[in-house]
């Protein structure tokens, strides 16, 4: 028998989220998730929709509200958190929604999980630690559970600081937490406003795919399978109070991976432009994922970027209905900001 049997996974209709909540109802139908989404503009009800619904109940409703978040947490015995504002381009747009639901969002569910003693699984990013140099003597490099942190963007610091609050209320209130910072997930169910998909997109729908600077920054890509089985194990057999950091030694720079998607659609691998740099953009995340590998049981499956980006791919092209609705938008969105 799984080790809790009611989950509340907040964000459970965003990217990650939503591959949590299916591999979870697929592997472990004893467990009853219910899921917290406010359904922002990266939310869809669509993607839980054909689950079972006496295992997954969706509530819409917002991190911020405490009365809701009071009720929920004191019917589960374990939460995952996911609800975030989750792009970076967004929080240079405007911060304020970032501040609102990474930090107050999370300290609304903290001071819940804390009042009924309720086990808590934050889900946060590489980026708290910043960027590595592209040009280094040492490309062996890579963040670890005790690099400083030193986020970058509005979105990173407000990640970093939910990250701190969690560590806090471990230490003064003994929260039953555990954080696990990832890095660039891909798959299916993302949204394409993220880099993949919205390349993918582009060619498919005969626009030109969008390369930030140079296209030099580097990326340590890891299939989402990999973050939502690693963050399952985590929860089950990870010490309360550690941080884990999930990666798949999957490191490329931008313009290597766009051209993987060019040659995979069939495109020449010059059929791109280059266009406006994302503002104060990190240069390269590289994950050690040494402590998650050898203290859990867990190992990353897609350890080829190319197969697991062609599955993505044929997602993108199988389901046409999913984000077709929002491609104007999110491109006239880019398009004010030359990008
Ligand atoms: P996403 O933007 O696809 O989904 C976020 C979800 O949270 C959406 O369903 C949205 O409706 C919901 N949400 C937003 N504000 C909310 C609020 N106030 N109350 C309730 N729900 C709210 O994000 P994602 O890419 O799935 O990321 C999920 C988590 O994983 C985030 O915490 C993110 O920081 C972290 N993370 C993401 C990546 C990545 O590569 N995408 C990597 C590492 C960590
Ligand atoms: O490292 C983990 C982080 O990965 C997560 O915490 C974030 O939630 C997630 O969005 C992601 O952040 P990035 O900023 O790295 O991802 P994004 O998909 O926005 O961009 C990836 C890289 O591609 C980055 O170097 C910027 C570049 N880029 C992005 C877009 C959208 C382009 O060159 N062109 C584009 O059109």
């Amino acid at each position: 028998m799984t080790k809790y049997q009611n989950i509340l996974v907040t964000g459970g209709a965003g990217f990650i989220g939503t591959n949590f909540v299916r591999y979870v109802v697929a592997e472990h139908p004893d467990v009853k998730i219910t899921v917290l989404d406010k359904l922002t503009y990266a939310g869809n009800a669509e993607n839980l929709a054909d689950l079972p619904t006496d295992q997954v109940t969706l509530v819409v409703g917002d991190t911020n509200d405490a009365k809701l978040v009071d009720e929920l947490v004191q019917k589960a015995d374990a939460i995952v958190h996911f609800a975030a504002e989750s792009h970076n381009d967004n929080s240079l747009n405007d911060p304020s929604p970032f501040m609102q639901t990474n930090l107050m969002g999370t300290f609304t569910l903290i001071e819940a999980a804390r009042r009924y003693d309720v086990r808590f699984h934050h889900v946060s990013t590489d980026e708290v630690y910043g960027d590595l140099p592209l040009e280094s003597t040492n490309r062996d490099e890579k963040v670890t559970p005790l690099t400083r942190y030193d986020p970058s963007s509005p979105y990173s610091a407000t990640k970093a600081g939910s990250d701190l609050l969690v560590r806090a209320w471990v230490r003064s209130f003994g929260l039953k937490a555990t954080i696990s910072n990832t890095s660039n997930n891909y798959g299916p169910y993302q949204h394409i406003e993220k880099f993949i998909p919205r390349q993918i997109t582009n060619i498919i729908s005969g626009i030109k795919p969008k390369l930030y600077g140079n296209g030099r920054n580097i990326r340590d890509w890891i299939h989402v399978y990999d973050h939502v089985t690693g963050i399952w194990e985590i929860l089950a057999h990870g010490t309360i109070g550690e941080t884990y950091l999930l990666g798949a030694n999957g490191e490329h720079d931008n313009l290597f991976v766009l051209r993987k998607i060019l040659q995979a659609l069939g495109k020449s691998p010059d059929d791109f432009e280059f266009v406006r740099d994302r503002a104060g953009h990190d240069l390269r995340y590289a994950i050690d994922a040494t402590k998650a590998r050898s203290t859990l049981n867990w190992q990353p499956k897609y350890t080829d970027f190319d197969e697991g980006l062609r599955q993505t791919i044929t997602w993108y092209h199988q389901n046409q209905s999913w984000w077709q609705k929002d491609k104007a938008n999110v491109e006239a969105k880019y398009a004010k900001n030359k990008q």
